[in-house]
């Protein structure tokens, strides 16, 4: 028995200029695919794929914000003339701005929603009509387990359960091509905004209250990604798994 195969696929991870994107896409260039590094930011997209072709992997960088369209068609188009062909679209890039509700701006709402939401629905329509000519594609949404509900996190909450049921729908619709949709939804993650959420003293007392007492790595959502990219996972679509040190299994209270 062999490990997952991705070796030789095209794949794009969004977000992938640090954190989770970052790791996915190591992984990914590690496993043989030859990987597109989109970030908003393009020296971060730069950096990555820059190290990963020190490494000896096969990666791009394309820099285009997931929730402007004109940008996100470019971005699929030059990964068409270059690769001609996409098989692999793993929606990462998400932010978050979190506040209690009372007091979250409208403004707030939008961004978060833009680009968690509305980037994962643009890029995968983007590649649907390549992946349906090929009979073959592999979405993976990377959601949250905020999704469930967080506390000051109405906006990412939402964006996330949106992710889960678009996800679904993609399953549904996409199916009779090949094309496989599935979510993997982290918990509380050792990166920037994993971090940046909560003051130190806060972060020890979740950290406590969960399960497995500690934060999850890059890597740990990485490798479940690799599963559901993968050519073995054809008969696996519209689920979605948890990476979250079982943060899942009950509501935490209010630490903060
Ligand atoms: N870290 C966690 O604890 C955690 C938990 C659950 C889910 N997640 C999700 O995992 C994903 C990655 O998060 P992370 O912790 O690695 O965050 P991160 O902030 O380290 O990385 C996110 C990357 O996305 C990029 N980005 C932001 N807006 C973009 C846009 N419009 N278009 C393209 N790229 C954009 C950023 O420049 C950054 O490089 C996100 O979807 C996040 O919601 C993270």
């Amino acid at each position: 028995m062999e490990g997952m195969t991705v070796r030789g696929r095209v794949a794009i991870v969004t977000g992938a200029g640090s954190g989770i994107g970052e790791s996915i896409a190591r992984l990914l260039a590690a496993e043989g695919t030859r990987v597109v590094i989109n970030d908003v930011v393009s020296e971060k997209a730069e950096r990555v794929a820059e190290e990963i072709r020190h490494e000896g992997g096969c990666a791009v960088p394309i820099p285009a914000g997931v929730s402007d369209k004109k940008a996100v068609a470019a971005m699929v188009d030059q990964v068409l003339s270059g690769f001609g062909r996409v098989d692999i679209l793993v929606n990462n890039a998400g932010i978050a701005a979190n506040r209690g509700l009372l007091k979250l701006q409208e403004a707030e709402w939008d961004l978060v929603l833009d680009v968690n939401l509305k980037g994962t629905f643009l890029c995968s329509q983007a590649v649907a009509a390549p992946m349906r000519e090929q009979r073959y594609g592999r979405i993976v949404n990377i959601a949250s387990r905020a999704w469930l509900g967080w506390y000051t996190q109405a906006n990412y909450a939402a964006s996330k359960g949106g992710v889960i049921s678009l996800t679904r729908t993609l399953a549904l619709e996409l199916g009779k091509y090949q094309i496989t949709a599935n979510a993997v939804c982290p918990g509380m993650v050792e990166t920037a905004m994993g971090r940046g959420q909560n003051p130190p003293e806060i972060m020890e007392r979740l950290m406590k209250a969960q399960p497995m007492g500690r934060l999850g790595r890059p890597e740990e959502i990485a490798w479940a990604v690799l599963y559901f990219a993968s050519d073995e996972a054809r008969y696996t679509t519209g689920q979605t798994l948890f990476v979250c040190g079982g943060k899942s299994l009950f509501a935490t209270p209010d630490l903060s």
